[in-house]
């Protein structure tokens, strides 16, 4: 089938680079042209797993094809719309990006051809969206069909997601986009992947209800790690008691130092700030908790830093193991871990951080902090250890080794990733997070 992909962000350039993989003929569209070389060139503009290799494939089979130009996507039957809905000064959803990406598509939808949006929107957006569709070109539909990638795994996560949910109007309009996506997916489709079809309202809210059911249970189980510390309880093990019970679950419950990253802390402000517009603000009130909980964490390790540090972090040489908002990732966009490392450089630490992918990405934002090349590096002449993103090359980090590196042997685990035992035989004090 011939796509069009607008948007080439994460989900949008994974999404494009994905459906050339399953067999289609895609044209992606982006107004950054730096991007659209880089991807032209199969250049992928951020670190994840899987995305060099399968678009070098899409581009060596010629069924992928990157541009600015708008008007390329004329003749695609499929016309998904991927850009971001970064947060706004308010909290809520800024939509400027969706709204100008359909201004713009619709001009080159012709009946009968399909627009489907993948972006995270407020509920009610598709809805607007598709009445504006349908006088600007009759009989064509607005589908909403959301992404519920993972970073890391973006791409297993687009062609063997959990399940497919596919918002569609009513009607015969709703049964022939159902059709469409059924052979946009077809290969994943074979596969038995669950496939939901309800009405728009419905497909927007799966998609933040489920980020906001994830940071909740982060929350929670941060909640419990809170608890824990002051009873000198290990939340760990709780986590792991509680998780056999098969209505809880044990994936999702690692207390640490809580979520980060371009999805989750977003969403959650998003969705508490459309309910509030929709007179509902207090069926998500809660929500206002979990943040604040999220947060905390973050202030935690800082003050947990101080007190190890005899009370004043100053002039101490602090190594920073971890900067990306989780492992196997170079992104940092709210990342506790450069938060907490750019709060002990205000505080006047001697920060040396060291990130496996993310330096780059984490000077952007922070410059003024001290990026080393190695985690050698960082550790050497160090009166204080923080672990703060779980990368494996930490996990597996010699303990005595460490320990001939550092000045001090003492370790805050914030992402409760490290083998306690070896690192206490190995001299360490170990400070983990609800342990
Ligand atoms: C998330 C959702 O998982 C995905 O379905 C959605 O489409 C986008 O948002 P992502 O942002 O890639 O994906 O990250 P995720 O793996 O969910 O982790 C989010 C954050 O939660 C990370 O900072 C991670 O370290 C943290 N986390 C996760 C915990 O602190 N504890 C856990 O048990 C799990």
């Amino acid at each position: 089938m011939r796509i069009s992909v607008i948007g080439c962000g994460y989900l949008g350039a994974v999404h494009a680079a994905s459906m050339a993989k399953l067999g289609h003929e895609v044209v992606a569209v982006d107004v950054d042209p730096v991007k659209i070389e880089r991807l032209a060139a199969g250049d992928a503009p951020f670190f994840e797993p899987g995305l060099p290799e399968i678009l070098s494939e899409a581009i060596a089979s010629g069924r992928i094809r990157f541009t600015t130009d708008m008007s390329e996507v004329a003749g695609a039957r499929v016309h998904f719309v991927a850009v971001g809905t970064p947060q706004g000064p308010t909290g809520a959803a800024d939509l400027t990006y969706v709204d100008a990406a359909v201004a713009a598509l619709t001009q080159y939808v012709a009946p009968d051809e399909f627009v489907v949006g993948k972006s995270t929107v407020p509920v009610g957006t598709a809805a607007r969206l598709a009445a504006s569709l349908s006088e600007a070109v009759p009989g064509a539909t607005l589908v909403w069909n959301p992404e519920f990638l993972r970073e890391g795994f973006a791409v297993q996560d687009t062609i063997s997601p959990d399940r497919l949910v596919y918002g569609v109007p009513s009607g015969a309009a709703g049964e022939s986009a159902v059709a469409a996506l059924d052979e946009v997916y077809a290969t994943t489709l074979a596969e038995g992947t669950p496939r939901l079809v309800v009405d728009l309202a419905t497909a927007e809210l799966v998609k933040v209800s489920a980020n906001a059911f994830l940071a909740t249970k982060i929350s929670f189980i941060n909640a419990m790690a809170e608890i824990a510390e002051v009873v000198g309880a290990d939340v760990t093990a709780l986590a792991d008691a509680i998780g056999h019970d098969a209505r809880i679950g044990r994936k999702f419950l690692n207390a640490g130092l809580g979520f980060g990253g371009g999805c989750l802390p977003k969403d959650i402000r998003a969705f508490q700030a459309r309910a509030t517009e929709l007179g509902v603000g207090e069926s998500l009130a809660f929500l206002a908790d979990v943040d604040a909980i999220n947060l905390r964490r973050r202030a935690h390790v800082v003050t947990l830093a101080e007190e190890l540090l005899d009370g004043d972090v100053t002039g101490k040489r602090v190594a920073v193991l971890g900067l990306a908002f989780k492992p196997n990732s170079d992104d940092v966009r709210d990342s506790p871990a450069l938060d907490i490392t750019a709060r002990l450089h205000e505080l006047g630490a001697l920060v040396s951080a060291y990130d496996p992918e993310a330096n780059g990405t984490a000077a952007r934002i922070h410059p003024e902090v001290h990026y080393v090349d190695s985690a050698d590096e960082a550790l050497r002449g160090a009166d204080l250890v923080l672990v703060l993103t779980e990368w494996n090359a930490f996990r597996q980090l010699d303990p005595v080794a460490v320990a001939g590196l550092v000045q001090n042997p003492v370790v805050i685990d914030g992402r409760n990733c490290l083998d306690r035992d070896a690192w206490t035989a190995a001299g360490f004090t170990v400070r983990g997070m609800g342990r």
